[in-house]
């Protein structure tokens, strides 16, 4: 019988999606891989980024995952469908629970998103809002500059307030009641975005939203793991940056422990031909 969820992200943003997860179904055994390797995907381009999606889900097949979350918002953007098309477990992305949390609360149906360049770009989520509210209205902010500042800790310094000051400045005069924080990293920066935009706008936190959604397939499907853990959360990285469990502990927030580096590349010499290439799937 198939046990754990698999989780990947691009690097250490999706342990953002974990917590919630780890809060919402404490019970399910995790198995998490970051490709800290090959981070950033957020500046890739849809090719590489549903190659690189195909490969980590990949990763995770090999301990027999009962359900697939895409923690990364960039390959949830760009990716979901070709992973949907090509594995027979449930895929989850983090874009359609986000969209749909935004168009549950927006009253004017005026929705902010920020997000990488990828994710906005990919406009996945204007196109899932504008599928459950076709006449709402979606702005969309690249704001690169905030994956770094996230990671380097300076949640709340000048400079980030600066940041998103001067990324939010457009949207603000656009009267968006809703705004979807559509990165792994942006939760970490809630109070410092709370500042910016006020305390009347609701913000979403698309990697909760996930949880929820998660938590609906297992119930529906019958797949809940009704044993209680058997395993410790597992953390593979592709690479172990330095600080990377004291990083990776607040986006967590709580000690992040049974990290593992694997060897990527030979895995993937080992995968060889065995996954789909993305060009043969993605469609342009
Ligand atoms: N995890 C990515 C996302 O949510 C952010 C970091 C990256 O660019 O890879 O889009």
């Amino acid at each position: 019988m198939k046990d754990p969820i698999g989780i990947f992200d691009s690097g250490i943003g999706g342990l953002t999606v974990v917590k919630e997860l780890i809060k919402l179904l404490p019970d399910e055994n995790l198995i998490y891989f970051g490709d800290t390797a090959r981070i950033p995907y957020g500046t890739k381009s849809k090719r590489l980024i549903q190659q690189y999606a195909l490969e980590d889900a990949n990763f995770l097949l090999q301990y027999n995952i009962k359900l697939l979350v895409v923690a990364c918002n960039s390959a949830s953007s760009l990716a979901l469908s070709v992973l949907q098309e090509s594995l027979d477990i449930p895929v989850i992305g983090v874009v359609i629970p986000g969209a749909q949390a935004a168009v549950d609360l927006s009253k004017n149906k005026r929705i902010g998103v920020i997000g990488t360049t990828a994710t906005i770009n990919s406009g996945a989520y204007s196109a899932q809002i504008k599928r459950l509210t076709p006449d709402a209205k979606v702005i969309g902010q690249p704001c690169p500059l905030l994956v770094p500042l996230v990671e380097e800790g300076w949640l709340d310094d000048y400079v980030t307030q600066l940041t998103l000051k001067k990324y939010l400045h457009d949207m603000m005069r656009e009267d968006i009641d809703t705004l979807i924080l559509g990165c792994t990293h942006y939760p970490l920066l809630e109070p410092a975005i709370r500042k910016v935009v006020g305390s009347e706008k609701h913000l979403i936190d698309s990697g909760r939203e996930t949880a929820k959604a998660v938590k609906e397939v297992l119930m529906k499907e019958d797949m809940l793991n009704l044993k209680g853990k058997t395993i410790q959360n597992k953390f593979f990285v592709s690479d172990i940056q330095e600080k990377f469990a004291e990083v990776g502990s607040r986006f967590l927030g709580q000690p992040l422990q049974n990290i593992e580096r694997i060897d990527f590349e030979q895995f993937l010499i080992q995968l060889g031909t065995n996954v789909p290439c993305a060009e043969n799937l993605g469609k342009e």
